[in-house]
């Protein structure tokens, strides 16, 4: 019996897209709060006997958890043999050290919330930094899939002469990668970051670089300050308007039109979140990853 696909709010073009490729069943589920705010949620498929998956990515992630939690619960009582996440964006992974005391390590714990749910999970380029793999977080089985190859197509394919750039180094092994792949030179700068809204972003001399098209390219733009800040130097040296690529399009609050605003030329991302920047298209490479680790 095939393997159903249930999706989470928002989640359902993805969970469609899996379906199609791999040939799952959709189930359906209904999850909604209750006026006072509570999480309902149930389970309307059958699933006894049967492998399942939640399709859920996980930006914004502390109203998606409880009912996440639950609806793993449901299937579970429901009779279901194993339950899968396929989470593209997966959250909390840069509150990955105690950076100051009386923090907690955020990622450890919301891997193993994660790890308690689901008996496997899927995911688009986990923000692994201090953490370097994703076992360390969550114990149960995993797939990662890189975006790298898929942004480097979009590059080659839209960029006259591109001049990739990462704006700190966290950001190197993903530049890097999709440097590598679209066969074009990067540069990697350095970055402080004082608070949430304050990150300084030092250049290089890229006088040299004149002729090219800058291409930021960042694992997640949030407040978009990184992405700014870089922005900003990059026009001031006399580059062209600086194309912006994010893999997960977290833009909270104004980011996106203060990105716009501040000088960015195309903004482009992946589609782990939904947004109106979304460009690239990674659901073939998740049914891949999806694949390896279904149920025989
Ligand atoms: C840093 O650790 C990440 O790779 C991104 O550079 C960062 O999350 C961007 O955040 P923001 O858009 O808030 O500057």
């Amino acid at each position: 019996m095939p393997v159903v696909a249930v999706a989470m709010p928002g989640n359902g073009q993805l969970a469609d897209a899996l379906a199609a490729c791999l040939g799952l069943e959709r189930g359906a589920a209904t999850v909604r709060r209750f006026p006072d705010g509570e999480s309902y949620v149930r389970i309307e498929s059958p699933v006894d006997g049967r492998g399942t998956l939640i399709v859920c990515t996980l930006d914004r992630p502390d109203d998606k958890l409880v009912p996440l939690f639950l609806l793993a619960a449901a299937l579970r009582e429901a009779g279901a043999t194993s339950v899968g996440l396929v989470a593209p964006y997966l959250a909390y992974m840069r509150q990955d050290r105690r950076f100051q005391p009386g923090e907690t390590v955020s990622a450890r714990h919301v891997g193993a919330w994660l790890s308690q749910c689901a008996d496997w999970l899927v995911t688009v380029d986990p923000h692994l930094h201090r953490i370097t793999d994703l076992s360390q977080v969550c114990s149960v089985p995993s797939g990662v899939v890189h975006a790298s190859p898929s942004v480097a197509q979009w590059i080659r394919a839209h960029v006259r002469e591109p001049l990739l750039i990462g704006p700190d180094e966290e950001s190197a092994q993903w530049v890097g990668a999709v440097a590598q792949h679209a066969a074009a030179p990067f540069i990697v700068l350095s970055k402080t970051r004082r608070g949430d809204r304050d990150v300084e972003v030092s250049l290089p001399d890229v006088g040299r670089w004149r002729s090219h098209t800058p291409v930021l390219v960042d694992d997640i733009v949030s407040t978009a300050r990184t992405m700014i800040e870089t922005v900003g130097h990059l026009r001031r040296a006399g580059l062209a308007a600086p194309v912006c690529v994010a893999v997960h399009a977290v833009f909270a609050q104004t980011a996106f039109e203060d990105l716009r605003s501040a000088g960015a030329g195309d903004i482009v991302s992946c589609d782990t979140i939904r947004h109106p920047s979304n460009r690239i298209r990674l659901a073939p490479a998740i049914a891949a990853s999806v694949r390896a680790l279904l149920p025989a």
